[in-house]
């Protein structure tokens, strides 16, 4: 994605969905739910790349159990806002499941094909217990059957921003969600 000027990069913002407050509001939350569901027993939480690397960094720092951290990476937007269709692990995790309460930490459900497919994969690999955290959910956008065992925000069908999430791999630095808009 090219921009002409930093006026032009500036308004695609539209305009502030979620501020940063009430996201760490609600990280806060979700920390203790994890907290009281998980009670002292260790964790791996893990993120889907790219998207969800804040909202990771802000729920690892925010829960008190024990948790080891590992990533993944999956791609179904390749550019723009327009889906792709298909899902693409392109990095995987190395940890034996059979040992491991996993939590996904993913930032959106958005048509749910990305997160119906991990689950798919990594529940095969028979870990001691497993939940998926979303941090925002476009229920209205969904093409297969999939919810979240916990969701922090429900949002219309705009395509959002910020907070991890991108447009072309830019806005993803910034601290609240935004919708965006040419
Ligand atoms: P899925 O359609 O549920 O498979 O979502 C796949 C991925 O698309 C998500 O993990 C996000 O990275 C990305 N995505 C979906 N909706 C949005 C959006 O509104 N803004 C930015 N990325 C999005
Ligand atoms: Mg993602």
């Amino acid at each position: 994605m090219k921009f002409d000027s930093y006026e032009n990069y500036q308004s695609k913002i539209k305009r502030v969905l979620i501020t940063e407050d009430e996201i760490q509001a609600a990280v806060k939350k979700a920390a203790k739910a994890i907290d009281e569901i998980y009670d002292g027993t260790p964790i791996l939480l893990v993120s889907i790349l790219k998207g969800a690397f804040v909202f990771m960094s802000d729920v690892c720092k925010a829960v008190t159990v024990p948790a080891e951290i590992a990533f993944m990476m999956a791609k179904s937007y390749f550019d723009g806002t327009v889906s792709s269709g298909n899902v693409q692990i392109t990095m995987d995790i190395t940890q034996n499941l059979e040992k491991y309460h996993v939590i996904i930490i993913e930032d959106i459900v958005d048509t749910g094909r990305t997160l119906s497919e991990i689950v798919k994969m990594l529940k095969a690999r028979n870990p001691k217990s497993f939940r998926v955290i979303a941090l925002l959910d476009k229920p209205s956008r969904r093409t297969v059957d999939f919810e979240a065992d916990m969701v922090l925000f429900t949002i219309p069908d705009h395509f959002v921003i910020g907070y991890g999430l991108d447009c072309g791999e830019y806005y993803r630095n910034l601290p609240y969600i935004a919708e965006y808009g040419e």
